[in-house]
């Protein structure tokens, strides 16, 4: 039956994983996929979150009764399903955290939100709903490059994909120039993603400046702004400034789409807890929206899962579980900065690698766009057992103490050969 079937080629950020897994070197190192790993290279489950974790243990024998009556204690009161939404608690919070406390918007009741299988499946309602519901285009602008995984999602909702310049090869920098022009000659009413902050796959993002003179643009040529937020906290190590695009768009008039990820900000990567919203005109318009996303939704997967909202928003909601959030964030983020330092100083001072390696360091959030060419990339995967994507990205918090030495020297050598 499925002769014709053709074998497709590996994803390529998860294909990285799949090719480090299957590598027996002791020295590998995995900077593909965009996955926070704390100073020892392993995953990083948040103090905060783990506060709000079951005590899954082992059960012995001996004392099944006493331990198997402390997870039932310990565990979450039922597994009920979710309305087709969410969790409407978890829902208000995240919005509260994307739009400020003091969102107008919010306030007028006029935000449509519902709970996503992460920032991926915050984009693919998004793109669902605009394909049936935006009345004056299919048209969709995406930065060049942008996260491999927008191409497809967009296209596979029924939308037309195509690119605006992003990134300046000679700069390795914003080519803002570039972005304005293309924005500029876009059809009227075309919908433009926006990474919100940490743009993946550059980590480089424009200015407070810039990004009013993109909010100008976007409603000079009438488009619609539909930002990507999967990273807030991670760019600067606050969730306030790092919203500030969105908020901005915002109280310039425009309504949004947003798709939120908590995969990285609470480390709850395979929890798939996300947000996808829509600010609309009015009480009214909302009720009618959220109609529609429900519509969109049950066919897909029916109902969100339940766990990861709840450790969600149980941190949101908790004064001192969030505070204590913030500072878990900050110190992702910092960490990251020190590790950019360090292998600024490796490349740049201590081999004097050829080339100009100033943009490490000036880059932010989770990845760096090395320039490292393709077949250096796959130089390094063979020779070095270093895995990172075709296109030069690395995810910078998969470096650490133990291991950046051996990386600068792989990338050092695969930059001379
Ligand atoms: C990434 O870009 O590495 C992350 O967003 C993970 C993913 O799903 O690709």
């Amino acid at each position: 039956t499925w002769n014709a079937v053709p074998a497709g080629p590996p994803d390529a950020i998860l294909g990285v994983t799949e090719a480090f897994k299957a590598d027996k070197d002791p020295r590998k190192i995995n900077l593909g996929v965009g996955a926070y790993r704390d100073g020892q290279g392993k995953p990083y489950i948040l103090p905060s979150v783990k506060k709000l974790e079951p005590p899954f243990r082992e059960i012995s024998n001996a004392n099944v009764l006493s331990q198997a009556e402390e997870i039932v204690q310990a565990s979450t009161p039922d597994k009920e399903y979710l309305p087709i939404t969410g969790l409407p608690e978890f829902t208000k919070n995240a919005a509260l955290l994307a739009y400020g406390a003091d969102s107008a918007v919010i306030k007028q009741g006029a935000v449509s939100i519902t709970q996503s299988i992460s920032g991926t499946g915050a984009l693919r309602i998004g793109g669902e709903f605009i394909a049936r519901h935006y009345p004056h285009s299919k048209v969709i602008y995406l930065p060049v490059p942008t996260w491999g995984n927008h191409i497809p999602l967009f296209r596979d909702s029924g939308l037309e994909v195509r690119g605006y310049r992003y990134f300046n090869k000679e700069t390795v920098g914003l080519d803002f120039e570039g972005l304005k022009t293309d924005l500029k000659a876009a059809p009227e009413h075309a919908i433009v993603l926006l990474h919100a902050c940490a743009h993946n796959p550059t980590g480089i993002d424009p200015t407070q400046q810039q990004w009013a003179e993109i909010s100008d643009i976007v409603k000079e040529r009438k488009l619609f702004p539909f930002f990507d937020m999967a990273y807030q906290g991670f760019a600067s190590g606050s969730t306030t400034k790092d919203a500030f695009a969105v908020r901005h768009f915002v109280a310039e008039g425009h309504q949004i789409a947003l798709a939120q990820s908590f995969a990285k900000n609470m480390g709850l990567y395979g929890e798939r807890v996300g947000a996808f919203s829509l600010t609309t005109a009015d009480p009214a318009e909302k009720a009618r929206v959220d109609s529609q996303l429900k519509i969109v939704i049950r066919p897909l997967y029916s109902n969100p899962p339940l766990h990861g909202a709840r450790i969600a928003n149980a941190i949101l909601s908790n004064g001192e579980l969030y505070s204590q959030w913030e500072s878990e964030v900050k110190g992702m983020a910092d960490r990251i900065i020190s590790m950019r330092e360090k292998l600024y100083n490796y490349l740049q001072k201590d081999l004097a690698t050829p080339g100009e390696w100033g943009h490490i360091k000036s880059q932010i959030g989770m990845f760096s766009f090395t320039g490292l060419t393709t077949p250096q990339t796959k130089a390094l995967a063979e020779k070095a057992h270093v895995y990172m994507t075709a296109d030069g990205r690395i995810s910078m918090a998969g470096l650490n103490d133990s291991n950046i030495e051996h990386f600068a020297q792989s990338v050092d050598a695969a930059v001379r050969d």
